[in-house]
């Protein structure tokens, strides 16, 4: 690709800002188009982007003709544009978690395979130093217990944040765990590979009355992994005096500390002191770079998360709130 590698979007929400600023920063990328339900949010955006705004996903590809496309969309909403996609063979960026809908994500992930399409999902905490740090030392000495989450205050939908409106409804984000947690349940299986096993349980009734309301307020997440190493994960949104996000990985002789949205790691190991590495300020720049590499180039190996790789992180939270229906362990197929 002699020239700069045409970027159109789907979704102009949240997630769409913050990916346009992360390229502002990439001098190969040219954002040429915004799709949004909401035709005055696509308008904002290709305003400051000297960008075209479209209402209908397969108008905007035809029209745009862009090298690639970002799926900003919440998880309710996937499906159209990803077989959009496929179908003129336009490698696709998804935003976490990649769908609700395991049974579509599995066709999606057939479809892709087939078409042979270069995908990346949102998983961007996977192009962090500390994080494949800990990758590399857990391939020798691996991980045997992992402990780790989110924990917030309680939500308060305004519509002034469109996320906000769809996040408290089970329905719509699939709850915390399935959502935001998904960040979590990536990394362990980056860390740990594969589960076989699931176990949830959730908490609910604490939070105040919030207008449609349907989440869990907490949930308590047992993982147990092919390798044999087990996982407690927990996701809160209803602990309004302490919060933040964690993620403690102990092998047998060493153990990782990872603190914050920016996962800053701590390494430990016997009779040392602990290495600090700290978390990437930039991270959505640096997860862009390599995935806009990979159109430009044709290669894939820079993208660390494919949409067949984050369907099996779909599977584990799928399995927790399903396991929470049931009130049985699931097994991961
Ligand atoms: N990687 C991260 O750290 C991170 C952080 C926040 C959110 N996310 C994820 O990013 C995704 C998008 O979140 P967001 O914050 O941008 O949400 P948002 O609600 O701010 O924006 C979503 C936009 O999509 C539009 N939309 C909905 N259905 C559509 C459709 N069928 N076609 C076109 N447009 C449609 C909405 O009108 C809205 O403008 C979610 O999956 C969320 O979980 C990721």
């Amino acid at each position: 690709m002699a020239g700069k590698v045409r970027v159109a979007f789907v979704g102009s929400g949240g997630m769409a800002q913050a990916h346009t600023q992360a390229m502002e920063q990439i001098r190969k990328a040219q954002v040429v188009a915004f799709c949004d339900l909401k035709i005055s949010r696509a308008r904002a955006l290709a305003q400051k982007y000297e960008a075209e705004a479209f209402k209908d996903v397969g108008k905007m590809l035809d029209t745009a003709a862009p090298d690639c496309v970002y799926l900003m969309l919440p998880p309710f909403a996937h499906g159209e544009a990803e077989f959009a996609a496929i179908e003129r063979k336009i490698p696709f960026f998804v935003e976490k978690p990649i769908n609700l809908d395991l049974k579509q994500a599995r066709k999606i992930a057939k479809a892709v395979e087939e078409a042979k399409l270069l995908t990346c999902a949102g998983y961007m905490n996977r192009y962090r130093k500390g994080i494949n740090r800990a990758r590399t030392m857990l391939a020798k000495d691996p991980a045997i217990y992992v402990n780790g989450g989110w924990i917030g205050g309680t939500p308060h939908p305004s519509p002034d944040r469109p996320i906000t409106m769809w996040w408290v409804k089970q329905s719509k984000s699939g709850g915390q765990f399935l959502e935001q947690v998904t960040h979590t349940v990536d990394l362990v299986r980056y860390l740990c590979g594969d589960a076989a096993e699931v176990c949830a349980y959730a908490a609910r009734g604490f939070n105040p009355k919030i207008p449609g309301y349907t989440i869990a307020d907490a949930m308590a997440v047992a993982i147990k992994f092919k390798s044999g190493a087990v996982a407690n994960l927990h996701s809160a949104c209803s602990s309004n005096a302490r919060g933040g996000v964690t993620l403690d990985v102990y092998a047998n002789k060493c153990a990782f500390q990872f603190t914050g949205w920016d996962h800053a790691c701590k390494i430990f190991r016997p009779g040392k002191e602990p290495q600090e590495i700290p978390g990437e300020p930039n991270i959505f720049t640096l997860e862009d770079r390599a995935f806009l590499r990979a159109v430009e180039t044709g290669d894939p190996s820079s993208v660390r998360s494919s949409y067949a790789d984050a369907l099996e992180t779909l599977k584990i939270s799928v399995a927790a709130n399903q396991s929470i229906a049931t009130k049985q362990p699931v097994r991961i197929r």
